[in-house]
């Protein structure tokens, strides 16, 4: 047997192995972990370097064309015969050489598959049809992107030091305009929708926090006395209320009332609300219009702003607060102080370049908590990797 043999034999050996056990997420996130210190193995630094320097842009550029061009929606719904170039040319109207481009990329990629003339789908082109993971392309690409690529720009203008405001950033480089981002997309109804859309697709192959964190004995047990009109859980800059819902879903027999809250145009624009789940236009630097919930719930709000305003955001909300019985439930990236795995280190720099934020270590939550009077901060993360969760109360 030759060496490549040998070395690929074990290899796809070991992929079966994968693909036919039922690992659970921290097995998972070990394994994957592993199997990434194999591919650095074999990969040369240089061709590496290659593929995250020149290539990755034009890759991401083929898959938002892919959604652009109907082309995953098209190969998905012909998995026997296939769809051949001319054909997706002919449907969404695009030069059969562009077209041709695309497919050969998305083809080299795995993001569809190739036989002969025709394309068939993978199980990549399987997940680029959910609809969110469309709005999600279109978000990532025609905002995320723009931020990112004027970064240096932007960060050689005001002397590579951090965006000092949320109406200074990348984005407002990029963008031509005085707005922050939020209040962008409030004018940008289309790119908001796909906004929305992303925040309620799930984000990491980890458990939805209400499978792992203890959400009995820390937010249920204790208000079994309350009356039924007590409010139980307020989502907090909620957006379309997935949160909500898996809650309610969960934990249906759960007394005390339901409250989503956002600002007026995600409110409006809510078409299929949660059930059993008040709506509500709140800005959340306003005071807390519901007072002595059991939980104030955030999930990606506070890594959307810089320490000050975190304050105001986290003042009004301690205001509210029943002393002893409320808590405070932050579900967010702890980040560890080294060895950050990727997905946070890079929605750190998301955060940076678009509203001048990041994500935060166990120490910054303490500090920033703590500055706002709130206590018994503790910290908590799900099994594998993923967000976890800081809980505090006044
Ligand atoms: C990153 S999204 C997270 C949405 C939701 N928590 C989730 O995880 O799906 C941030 C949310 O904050 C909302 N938001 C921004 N500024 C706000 C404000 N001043 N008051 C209330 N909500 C606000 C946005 O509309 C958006 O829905």
């Amino acid at each position: 047997m030759t060496q490549s043999t040998f070395i690929s034999e074990r290899i796809a050996s070991l992929a079966e192995d994968a693909k036919s056990q039922q690992l659970d997420d921290e097995t998972r996130a070990v394994a994957l972990n592993a199997a990434r210190d194999l591919v650095a193995a074999l990969e040369s630094p240089v061709e590496r370097v290659i593929q995250d320097v020149v290539l990755n842009s034009p890759i991401l550029m083929a898959l938002r064309m892919g959604v652009q061009l109907g082309i995953f929606s098209q190969i998905s719904q012909s998995p026997e015969k296939g769809v051949s170039c001319d054909v997706i040319s002919e449907s969404s109207k695009a030069s059969p050489i562009l077209v041709a481009q695309v497919l050969r990329l998305l083809a080299a990629t795995g993001y569809i598959k190739q036989q002969d003339e025709q394309f068939k789908p993978s199980a990549l082109t399987m997940v680029m049809v959910d609809p969110k993971i469309e709005a999600t392309t279109r978000a990532c690409f025609d905002i995320g992107n723009v931020c990112t690529m004027k970064a240096p720009e932007f960060f050689r203008q005001n002397n590579n030091k951090f965006p000092d405001s949320v109406k200074n950033t990348p984005f407002q480089l990029g963008f031509g305009t005085d707005l922050t981002y939020f209040a962008w997309l409030g004018q940008n109804p289309d790119l908001a929708r796909d906004f929305q859309q992303w925040m309620t697709l799930k984000q990491s192959a980890s458990p939805n926090w209400i499978d792992w964190f203890d959400v009995q004995g820390c937010i249920i047990d204790g208000t079994e006395t309350q009356s039924s009109s007590s409010v139980l859980l307020v989502d907090v800059g909620g957006g379309e209320g997935s949160h909500v819902k898996q809650f309610q879903e969960k934990f249906p027999g759960a007394s005390g009332r339901l409250i989503l809250q956002d600002l007026p145009h995600v409110i409006s624009g809510i078409e299929n609300p949660p059930i059993n789940v008040e709506l509500e236009s709140h800005d959340f630097f306003t005071p807390q219009s519901i007072q002595g919930a059991r939980v104030y719930f955030m999930h990606w709000i506070l890594h959307d702003w810089s320490d000050e305003h975190c304050r105001s955001i986290l003042t009004h909300i301690v205001d509210a607060m029943e002393p002893g019985y409320s808590r405070l439930i932050i579900h967010e990236q702890i980040l560890r102080d080294s060895g950050c795995d990727i997905p946070s280190a890079c929605m750190s720099v998301m955060m940076m370049v678009q509203v001048a934020a990041l994500e935060r270590s166990e120490k910054q939550w303490r500090d920033l908590l703590g500055s706002v009077g709130l206590q018994n901060v503790k910290f908590h993360q799900p099994p594998g990797t993923g967000e976890g969760i800081i809980e505090a109360t006044k």
